[in-house]
């Protein structure tokens, strides 16, 4: 079964992950990006792996399959780092959500509860416990809970190390090659069309994000629900004083924009984010980065005196019901992998796994059955 021949669309971590699980398992596979690997939405995210922080608590099965994709990081992370030789910053310290004021507290207590209804590691804690955690944070919180097993990745290093494996087990990857269309046959996918040509294939994987639904070629019918969503992001570097650990992440019911500040080994420290919709556009505006400080400087007053490193804005590739579009479509041989919104470093393991384990096998698991495009069809 091994030896089929894949082409993928999109080298984002969705892609490049299915393509490394493909390529290990035999298969021929080949990537088609339209711009360089990784450097879109997988490249903008802060690589928070926190099922509950970035889904509504009523998404119950996105809720579980985020936990179920957290629970196999170590296993990804182990095996991510003896076929690319590199580690992805994997961390553990947890994460802290924090309140400041009266108004964040319903918000607050409604998550708590909701996760202590799921067996989750959480605690209830004061501001003062909070500060014993992460003295930087402010007088000014009065209230957090700290969610143990809500870990972070570096996703620019999972970038890397993602190509690193792919083409370590034979990937091919074409980077700024745009795919012009998918080439259907008796509702059969034969193909794919770039500017070199068709390319015969066994199967096409579509995995290209907030883009997804822009490849020519398949049906109106079949067409992924899949739009951008803006989000605003700036890396601040920390300095003496501030040395956060856990990631941390403000509820602010008064404010358009909660704000989290997610710490990396290097010593920057990624605020994110704003959610907007604006199509296609990533300008950074005015805005968009005073809603960052402000949530940044009001949870971590410290972070006035940090040089700013970086400003960038990404687009997260954003479904109708916020979940992921996964397996198979009406058109035989095409399987989608898209609309990962939120939550596309998180659920990349298991994407990835199950993704391969369906072409593969051509089963559909339990697993991902209720993420089937047909969810929308009905
Ligand atoms: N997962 C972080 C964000 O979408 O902003």
């Amino acid at each position: 079964m091994g030896n089929k021949n894949i082409s993928i669309i999109g080298g984002g971590v969705i892609g490049l992950g299915i393509g490394w699980q493909l390529a290990k398992a035999g298969a021929s596979v080949t990537i088609y990006e339209r711009d360089r690997a990784g450097r879109a939405a997988s490249w903008a995210a802060a690589g928070m792996l926190a099922p509950f922080a970035e889904a509504h608590t009523e998404e119950q099965e996105l809720l579980n399959l985020g936990c179920e994709s957290l629970s196999l990081y170590p296993q990804w992370v182990e095996e991510l780092a003896t076929d690319a030789g590199m580690s992805i910053g994997y961390r553990v310290e947890g994460t802290l959500i924090v309140g400041l004021e009266a108004d964040d507290t319903d918000q607050l207590r409604h998550l708590y509860e909701a996760q202590q209804h799921l067996g989750l590691e959480v605690h209830w804690l004061s501001g003062r416990e909070a500060r014993e955690i992460e003295p930087a944070l402010s007088p000014r919180v009065t209230m957090a809970i700290h969610c143990a097993t809500d870990y972070q990745v570096d996703n620019r290093l999972m970038v890397a190390a993602l190509q690193r494996a792919y083409q370590a087990c034979g990937g091919v990857l074409h980077e700024n090659c745009p795919i012009q269309k998918i080439v259907i046959e008796n509702g059969v996918a034969i193909g794919v069309q770039t500017q070199n040509g068709f390319h015969e294939t066994d199967v096409v994987v579509l995995s290209a994000g907030c883009w997804s639904a822009q490849i020519d070629g398949l049906p109106d019918a079949i067409m992924p629900p899949v739009r951008p969503v803006k989000g605003q992001m700036l890396a601040l570097q920390m300095e003496e004083g501030i040395d956060i650990k856990a990631v941390i992440r403000t509820v602010r019911a008064r404010y358009p924009t909660s704000v989290y500040l997610v710490p990396r080994s290097d010593g920057r420290l990624i605020v994110g984010a704003t959610s907007e919709e604006m199509g296609f556009d990533t300008r950074l505006t005015v805005g968009g980065m005073f809603e960052l400080l402000r949530g940044a400087w009001e949870a971590v007053p410290g972070v006035y005196e940090l040089p700013v490193l970086e400003t960038w804005a990404g687009l997260r590739p954003g479904s109708r019901d916020n979940a992921p579009i996964l397996g198979k479509t009406p058109i035989e041989n095409l399987i989608y992998a898209t609309g990962h919104y939120r939550n596309g470093i998180l659920l990349t393991p298991i994407t990835a796994y199950e993704i391969t384990t369906l072409i593969l096998s051509g089963e559909t698991s339990e697993t991902i059955a209720p993420f089937q495009l047909d969810r929308f069809l009905r």
